[in-house]
């Protein structure tokens, strides 16, 4: 039994996210870990709210709501969708929680010591019109890199270079479009990442099976030396994790709080904790450093991280960088998954511009399962993909309707008919079924192997055929005609295709959770993975096979 640690990339709490968010991060996630819980490994699969940081605090404000208030009741909004859409996280946790304040601060007191930290007095944006510092990515301008005229301060959308906002040409507020911007001085702490630059690009050069997408912008922004510049890991904000030393005050730090994008991948660790906290796991330190400490049990653990390819340098180069530079033995990830983006009917989905599908809607309008086999057979690996309602529909009756939905209505409507409610026991099995069973022990092989390379495309592609092969064999064998002259083969026929739900419902219940519960348990099945073809198809009565 293997050890599997799975992260996905933790949502902004500023409201409720949209199927490109869903299908960038948590839902691979959810689909690995149940996967890998099917399979019999034992599965550790975080996720939370992401909650610091100046859209929390504007989002709060337009709310009219304390900041601490708004993201406590964001976090049951986020937490209730995610529960909609079936995702099995272990915890959802908040960046905000004390454990995570703990972790942060300690992770720069030992930067600090490492001598990995320095003071940097600097010049920040100030807003005359909007009387405040200005955040990096509430200042919008034209990227140096790529010529993108809506690059924000923080990152480059377009070119995902990773940016100051002093860097953008023609700089203006996002809050007020005011262009009435001054420097001003204020003193912030830098975290000195080229200093791990050798150690980053050996560790990026010994992933040799990560995919492409991942290690080209880890490659990018190490080979240009670009990406690895010292940046600033603290902020003159008031919602934030107080800048502290360990749990020693900062001297001329007071007031600042660290800055959104240091905290929230320790969130990850942090995250164990409150899950151990939550009362679960074996309930001591242990618990959940078995997941995160090499030095206590978790050079055992496989780590799989999810993202959208946005996320990808924080991921290979800044948290890497905080982990490395601690000197503690915390575990780095082992793989990183990441995706294009899921546009939206000619366009982007934006969340500002409240275009595109949004979890709550999507949920209102159907269920989980429909969302959920149509996003996860379209993600976006190898390049972007598209969301248009026309495709969605054409998809989901094809897949879910015509094939399997049809497949499972006909043979227990055919049994109903003919045979009544039991699984007929009469007649034997002959050289079709035995074909189907090498047809479908083939399939189900690539369909694993597929799942544990979460090429997920191409494992929803295996699963679909895995449906339409039993499809084909009810068309082809034909119990309704072969009734009329030898009722003891139309009864082997349906037998055998009967015994084909439990085996869809267990290697379909990663994708569509809801269905293939309701398809094994009208079956009085469990979802229990079979450990062959043949062992598949005779999980229900009468057992005995050929
Ligand atoms: N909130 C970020 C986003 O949605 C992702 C943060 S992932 C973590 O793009 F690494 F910071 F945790
Ligand atoms: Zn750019």
């Amino acid at each position: 039994m293997a050890r599997i640690l799975i992260t996905s990339a933790i949502p902004y709490i500023n409201g409720i996210k949209h199927l490109g968010n869903l299908i960038g991060s948590q839902l691979p996630a959810d689909l690995f870990a149940r996967y890998n819980r099917a399979r019999g490994n034992e599965v550790l699969f975080l996720c939370a709210t992401d909650e610091h940081g100046t859209p929390a605090e504007l989002a709060a404000a337009k709310a009219g709501k304390p900041v601490a208030e708004y993201c406590a009741e964001m976090w049951a909004v986020q937490n209730d969708i995610a529960q909609g859409f079936r995702l099995s996280f272990d915890h959802f946790g908040r960046s905000s929680s004390p454990q995570n304040h703990r972790l942060t601060q300690h992770f720069a007191g030992r930067l600090a010591e490492a001598g990995l930290i320095e003071e940097v007095s600097e010049k920040q944006v100030y807003s005359i019109a909007d009387g405040r510092f200005l955040p990096d990515r509430y200042i919008e301008g034209t990227c140096p890199n790529c010529g993108y005229d809506k690059a924000r301060g923080d990152q480059c959308e377009n070119c995902t270079k990773q940016l100051d906002p002093t860097d953008l040409i023609n700089p203006r507020s996002a809050i007020s479009g005011s262009t009435d911007l001054e420097v001003r001085d204020t003193k912030h702490l830098y975290l000195r990442q080229s200093a791990l630059r050798d150690d980053l690009r050996a560790w990026i050069d010994s992933k040799t099976d990560w995919p492409i997408l991942t290690t080209s912008i880890a490659r990018k922004w190490l080979d240009d030396g670009d990406g690895l510049q010292d940046r600033g890991i603290t902020r003159d904000l008031d919602w934030g994790i107080p800048v502290k030393k360990g749990d020693q005050p900062w001297p001329g730090m007071e007031g600042k709080v660290f800055y959104v994008w240091f905290d929230a991948p320790i969130e990850y660790i942090a995250c164990a904790a409150e899950w151990v906290d939550a009362g679960n796991g074996p309930g001591s330190e242990q618990g959940w450093e078995r997941w995160w400490r090499r030095d206590k049990g978790a050079d055992d653990v496989r780590y799989v991280q999810f993202m959208g390819k946005d996320n990808v340098p924080f991921h290979t180069l800044s948290f890497p960088a905080t982990i490395l530079g601690s000197g503690e033995p915390w575990k780095l990830v082992d793989y990183i998954k990441s995706f294009n983006y899921l546009n939206y009917d000619g366009g982007q989905f934006s969340t500002s511009q409240g275009r595109g599908v949004f979890m709550d809607q999507a949920l209102s309008i159907l269920p989980a399962d429909y969302w959920r086999w149509w996003l996860l057979s379209h993600a976006p690996e190898t390049s972007d993909s598209e969301f248009t309602w026309e495709a969605f529909q054409q998809d989901v009756n094809k897949d879910l309707a015509d094939v399997l939905g049809n497949f499972v209505s006909r043979i227990t409507k055919f049994c109903r008919a003919k045979f009544g409610e039991a699984v007929p026991g009469a007649g034997a099995y002959g050289p079709q079924e035995t074909a189907l069973i090498a047809d479908l022990q083939a399939r189900l092989d690539r369909y694993q192997a597929h799942m544990e390379a979460i090429e997920i495309r191409k494992a929803a592609a295996e699963l679909r055929a895995i449906w339409v092969a039993g499809n084909e064999y009810l068309q082809s064998a034909g119990p309704w005609t072969v009734f009329k002259d030898d009722p003891d083969r139309a009864a082997a026929i349906t037998r055998f295709a009967l015994n084909l739900i439990p085996f869809y419902a267990a290697l379909s219940a990663p994708f569509i959770p809801d269905a293939a519960a309701t398809m094994a348990g009208a079956m009085g099945a469990d979802l229990s993975w079979p450990t062959s073809a043949q062992d598949g198809v005779a999980g229900i009565a009468p057992r005995p096979w050929l």
